[in-house]
């Protein structure tokens, strides 16, 4: 396995709408060893989900998991979940603002609206569907790698920025407020 480099916001490829991935490419033992990369590149930078076009390849494969992280303290866990070929539906107008960050973003934090409950589906990296109901800060992540996977970043999403921080600045001001 390998620790892939992350894309910076800046990079055309972060704004390409990614490709549908067909079950037989999923099958590749080439894509297999990607997706397992993408795991070890999200752990070993803290990240709760990564989108493929974060690590400059531009297909529909989001990886997420949500276990004890330093950078998302206090959040439901979330077992490791690979979707490929995501599509996410809202299940109410409910939204909610909280935090988020992102590896193609480095050292910012902003508050976003996202969706609190979603029904997502996909393939898992087996081919096998998936369907499921996701909500809160597990929705929260499936929305910003489903946007990643679509060309888009969380700022996209952001109503105005005047929350929009550095990591230093959000542990000193606006943390526990
Ligand atoms: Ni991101």
């Amino acid at each position: 396995m390998a620790i892939l480099k992350v894309t910076r916001l800046g990079h055309p490829v972060l704004r390409k709408v990614t490709e549908t991935i067909s079950v037989k490419e999923l099958k590749t033992a080439s894509m297999q060893r990607f997706i397992d990369d993408m795991v070890e590149t999200m752990k070993e930078y803290d990240g709760v989900g990564l989108a493929a076009d974060q690590v400059f390849t531009s297909k529909q494969i989001a990886v997420l998991e949500v276990a004890d992280n330093p950078r998302y303290p206090n959040k439901g866990k979330v077992p490791l979940t690979v979707l490929v070929n995501p599509k996410i539906e809202p299940l109410s107008d409910d939204m909610e603002e909280d935090w988020e960050g992102c590896l193609s973003i480095p050292d910012l934090r902003g508050s976003v609206p996202r969706y609190k409950r979603i029904h997502v589906s996909a393939l898992d990296r087996d081919g096998n569907k998936l369907d499921f109901i996701a909500k809160d800060f597990h929705a929260r992540v499936i929305q910003h790698e489903y946007d990643h996977l679509n060309g888009k970043v969380y700022l996209d999403r952001m109503g105005d920025f005047s929350t929009l921080t550095f990591l230093q600045e959000f542990g000193r001001y606006w943390l526990n407020k």
